[in-house]
């Protein structure tokens, strides 16, 4: 978390922030230290308080998540949805969504998750009726084409939001190696759409490793 923060805040902004107190959550520290040990990629803790506190501000009660992982950020987004929600979670490979039902089931909410096993183009683009709060968190250089299956989804008062939009600083860096380029690239016309397209009005915020946050103009 500190390490992707110091590379877009000034490193003594990076510390105090990572300084700061947490509230005590057994699961999802449990889950914390389970992606550490196997790798898995979950969302920053900042950016689940960020997803838990737009929800609940928004009234977000249909929720979509493309890339669910082990299901750290579908947990935080279905306790904030309450009982009268819901959310879709989208993810291709099959042993992760077995592990991802797991801990949706220790937290109690199977009856608020579906997990779909799938590709996530191919389901949102079977999406049907409207969606309160969309969250990207999936293949960095499909960024753009979630955005265009997901904007006319999206209700009046929806909100979208997008991890890892300044990708450890490189969407920032004159150069770009090689390996990346096509993930910035994708990721700089994201930034660009969120902030410039005339049916949106959006901001990149340095939380985490970048998160695009955009509603309807
Ligand atoms: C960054 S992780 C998601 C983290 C999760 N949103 C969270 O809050 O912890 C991205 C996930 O997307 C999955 N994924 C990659 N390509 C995919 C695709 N084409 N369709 C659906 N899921 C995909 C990966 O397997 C990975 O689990």
């Amino acid at each position: 978390m500190k390490d992707a923060a110091d590379a877009i805040l000034r490193p003594e902004q990076a510390a105090y922030l990572a300084s700061l107190p947490r509230k005590t959550d057994p699961l999802l520290e449990k889950m914390e230290a389970y992606a550490a040990s196997h790798r898995h990629p979950i969302s920053d803790p900042e950016v689940a308080d960020l997803l838990f506190v737009t929800a609940r501000a928004a009234g977000a009660k249909r929720v979509v998540e493309v890339g669910t992982n082990i299901g750290y950020g579908a947990i935080v987004l279905a306790r904030a949805v309450g009982p009268d929600g819901h959310v879709l979670t989208i993810e291709y490979k099959a042993e992760t969504c077995e592990v991802a039902r797991g801990f949706i089931a220790e937290a109690g909410l199977s009856d608020r998750i579906d997990v779909r096993h799938g590709d996530a183009i191919e389901v949102l683009g079977a999406l049907d009726g409207e969606v309160d709060l969309a969250y990207v968190d999936c293949v960095k250089e499909d960024y753009p084409r979630y955005l265009d299956l997901l904007l006319p989804r999206l209700s009046a008062r929806g909100v979208l939001l997008a991890d890892n939009v300044l990708w450890k600083g490189l969407v920032a860096a004159d150069a770009v190696p090689d390996a990346e380029r096509e993930r910035v690239t994708a990721l700089r016309a994201f930034n660009a759409a969120i902030v410039s397209r005339p049916e949106l009005r959006g901001v990149v915020l340095p939380i985490g490793d970048g998160v695009g946050y955009a509603v309807r103009a």
